[in-house]
C-alpha cells in the first residue's frame, strides 16, 4: 500500500465505538499538547463489544475510509473490540499508519508485572479475541494470562453509575464479582482493555487492592503514536493553532453531554453528525 503524502499540522484521527475512545483521545492530547484531532464515535452501531468480527471490521473500514478523506496522517484505533478484530486488516489496507491499543497495553504489562501473572478484563469480543494473550505471548511464552469479560462495566460508565454516591456501592459490587477470580489468581498486574474501564480506574484499584498494579492502555498507546510521529517526523511543532474536531454518525446532543465526562475541563467538545455509509 502506498503511503499517503502527509504534512506535520495535518490531524491525528481517532476512533472508537462511541465515547470511550475519549480517554485515549484525552491522554494523546496530554502528551503531544500541539497535535490537531479528529475524532470519530460510531455512536449508531454501539456497542462493538458484543458483535461479530465481520461486523466491527465493515464499520472499521468505512470509519478509516472518512478519516483518511480528512486528512489523517495517522489513525488511532482507540477502540479495543476493534483493534482486537480489524487492526490486521487496516494497518494493511490504509495508507497512513494504524495503530492499535492493545500492542501498547500489553507491552506496558509486561513491564510491570514480576511474578508474570497478568490480569486481562475488556469485552466479551476482546476477551474472546484473545489479542493480548497472542500480544503478550509473542513477546514471553513463560507469563500467564487470566482473562475475565466485564459486559456490564460499559453501560455502568456510559450511565453515569460511575460518579453517582447513591450507586457507586453497586458499581463496586459488581466490580468484586467480575474481579475476584483474577484476584485469588495472584496477578500482580491487571490490563484494563476497553477504553471505558480508565473511568471504573478508583472502583477497580479499591476492589483488587494496592499490590495489583492497573494497566491502562490510553496512556500506553498515546506513547506510541509519539514515538510512530517521532520516527516519521511528523510530530506537530507549531504552537498556537491546535483543533479538536468531533464526529459522530448518531446524536450528537449525548455525545457532547457524557463526552464531556470523559475528557476533562480543558476540552469542550462539540460534535456533528456525518453519514459515511
Ligand atoms: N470501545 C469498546 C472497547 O474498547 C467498548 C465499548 C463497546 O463495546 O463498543 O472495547
Amino acid at each position: 500500500m502506498q503511503e499517503k503524502q502527509v504534512i506535520n499540522n495535518n490531524p491525528i484521527g481517532i476512533f472508537d465505538s462511541g465515547l470511550g475512545g475519549l480517554t485515549v483521545m484525552s491522554s494523546i492530547s496530554k502528551l503531544m499538547s500541539k497535535e490537531n484531532i479528529i475524532y470519530f464515535g460510531d455512536t449508531a452501531h454501539v456497542p462493538y463489544g458484543t458483535k461479530s468480527k465481520e461486523t466491527v471490521t465493515r464499520f472499521a473500514i468505512k470509519i478509516s475510509k472518512f478519516l483518511i478523506k480528512n486528512n489523517v496522517k495517522i489513525i488511532v484505533v482507540a477502540c479495543n473490540t476493534a483493534s482486537a478484530f480489524s487492526l490486521d486488516f487496516l494497518k494493511r489496507n490504509m495508507q497512513v499508519p494504524v495503530i492499535g491499543v492493545i500492542k501498547a497495553g500489553a507491552h506496558e504489562a509486561i513491564e510491570q508485572t514480576k511474578n508474570k501473572r497478568i490480569g486481562i478484563i475488556g469485552t466479551q469480543g476482546t476477551i474472546k479475541s484473545y489479542a493480548y494473550v497472542k500480544e503478550i505471548k509473542k513477546y514471553d511464552s513463560k507469563i500467564k494470562c487470566f482473562l475475565q469479560a466485564c459486559p456490564l462495566f460499559v453501560p455502568l460508565v456510559e450511565e453515569g453509575w460511575v460518579e453517582n454516591k447513591n450507586k457507586k456501592k453497586i458499581v463496586e459490587d459488581i466490580a468484586n464479582i467480575y474481579l475476584k477470580n483474577l484476584i485469588r489468581r495472584n496477578i500482580d498486574a491487571l490490563i484494563l482493555g476497553c477504553t471505558h474501564y480508565p473511568l471504573l480506574k478508583q472502583t477497580i484499584q479499591k476492589v483488587i487492592g494496592n499490590k495489583i498494579k492497573i494497566v491502562d492502555s490510553a496512556t500506553a498507546v498515546a506513547h506510541e503514536v509519539k514515538k510512530v510521529l517521532e520516527e516519521k517526523n511528523l510530530l506537530n511543532d507549531k504552537e498556537g493553532n491546535k483543533k479538536y474536531k468531533f464526529c459522530v454518525s448518531d446524536d450528537p446532543q449525548k455525545f457532547e453531554t457524557i463526552g464531556n465526562r470523559f475528557v476533562g475541563k480543558k476540552i469542550k467538545i462539540s460534535a456533528t453528525k456525518v453519514e459515511i455509509d
